[in-house]
């Protein structure tokens, strides 16, 4: 058990003590701390006033004089926790780099953006804003992308979780590690939670040994607490494979969304072409071929495009000694090396992902 060090009392018998003594209530280990500030102002205070004052007054004396000490180090607090849990800050501008037609952007604005930002008015109508929401789909589709670019648009914090920073001291404490995440995010405020990777925690316990069936266990637990709090946390999860999910998992009432992210139309991939034909070195490029040639690539696909493109222009300049520009003739010359990751295998396996799982 934790003890405090000077009283030998554990952090629940500080909370206790303070709340039989003041009647406010704090968790365990804040009150801890507090229990030994509340014992150094009871010295301070016997000094000032001459006499040995009580420790009842002291502590209603601390507590009331320190309301704004109490805030301050709340205030501390979440910031080492935002800190220690490597939050960032996103820039509003990642979203408008998604194009309009790309799905699920539209949804992802009506169902979670704006019951999100418009609080007031989607009481008034009784609709309820998310709290956590899965998005499934193939690799590279733009997942992470996604939620990076919604924390964002909100300015939240991003915290991003993956399974494997959970196992850094063994597989037998991914349960608790991931507990310990999730009250920890519970106390903070205005964050976007991704946990990426989420069947590897989320996985089906009729498959999975004894300390996966704990993991799922403990992360159906997890869900609803998350959902009770008041503060604005949105918890998103991602997977690859949404048929490895255990089944509980994707119930009605854990999850308020679970959303497919899938293939780019034309729209979709000419406006991240024009985002990456921004960054190289570009002569005349006939943009309607790039995007005809580009059907069925991912996000992840166009970019690997680009990265080999960069490569083969700043080679051939070197070579050459003369300036290079990038043209649609390098396009045709590249393209060809790159498989589109959504071949119709992949494609129709998602279809019928979406008929299966999704709830939008
Ligand atoms: N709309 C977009 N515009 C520009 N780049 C994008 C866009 N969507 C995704 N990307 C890039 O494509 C790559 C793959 O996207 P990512 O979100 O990591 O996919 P997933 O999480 O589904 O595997 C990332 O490098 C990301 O920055
Ligand atoms: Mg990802």
């Amino acid at each position: 058990m934790i003890m405090n060090k000077i009283e030998n009392l554990s952090f629940e018998e500080c909370s206790n003590k303070i709340f039989e003594l003041s009647g406010m209530m704090y968790e365990p280990e804040i009150a801890s701390d507090i229990w030994l500030k509340i014992l150094k102002h009871k010295w301070i205070l016997s000094e000032k006033l001459g006499r040995d004052v009580g420790v009842r007054t002291s502590c209603i004396d601390f507590l009331e004089n320190t309301d704004q000490a109490v805030d301050e180090y709340f205030t501390q607090r979440r910031k080492d926790t935002l800190r220690e849990m490597g939050a960032q800050t996103i820039s509003s501008d990642l979203w408008n780099t998604i194009s309009d037609s790309q799905p699920p952007k539209q949804l992802i604005q009506r169902r979670v953006i704006l019951p999100l930002i418009e609080e007031g008015l989607a009481t008034k109508h009784g609709v309820v804003p998310p709290k956590a929401i899965v998005f499934f789909g193939p690799p590279g589709t733009g997942k992470t992308h996604f939620v990076k670019a919604i924390a964002g648009i909100l300015s939240w914090w991003y915290i991003e979780v993956m399974p494997s920073m959970l196992m850094a001291n063994g597989v037998e404490k991914i349960g608790a590690n991931l507990r310990h995440v999730m009250e920890e995010v519970r106390g903070l405020d205005r964050v976007v939670l991704f946990i990426d990777e989420f069947e590897e925690l989320a996985g089906s316990r009729d498959m999975g040994d004894r300390i996966d069936k704990s993991i799922t266990n403990e992360f159906l637990k997890q869900i609803p607490l998350f959902k009770n709090e008041n503060s604005k946390i949105l918890l998103v999860c991602a997977t690859n494979y949404i048929r490895q999910l255990d089944s509980a998992m994707l119930r009605p009432g854990r999850f308020d969304c679970i959303i497919p992210v899938g293939g780019l139309d034309d729209a979709g991939r000419r406006t991240i072409l024009e985002y990456y034909l921004s960054k190289i070195n570009a002569g005349k490029v006939d943009i309607e071929s790039v995007v005809e040639m580009t059907r069925g690539f991912t996000p992840a696909d166009i970019q690997y495009l680009f990265q080999q493109i960069a490569s083969f222009s700043f080679e051939r300049e070197l070579e050459s000694n003369t300036d290079y520009l990038v043209t649609t003739e390098t396009f045709l010359h590249m393209n060809p090396k790159i498989v589109p990751s959504l071949s119709a295998d992949v494609l129709d396996e998602f279809e019928k992902d979406s008929v299966t799982y999704s709830r939008i």
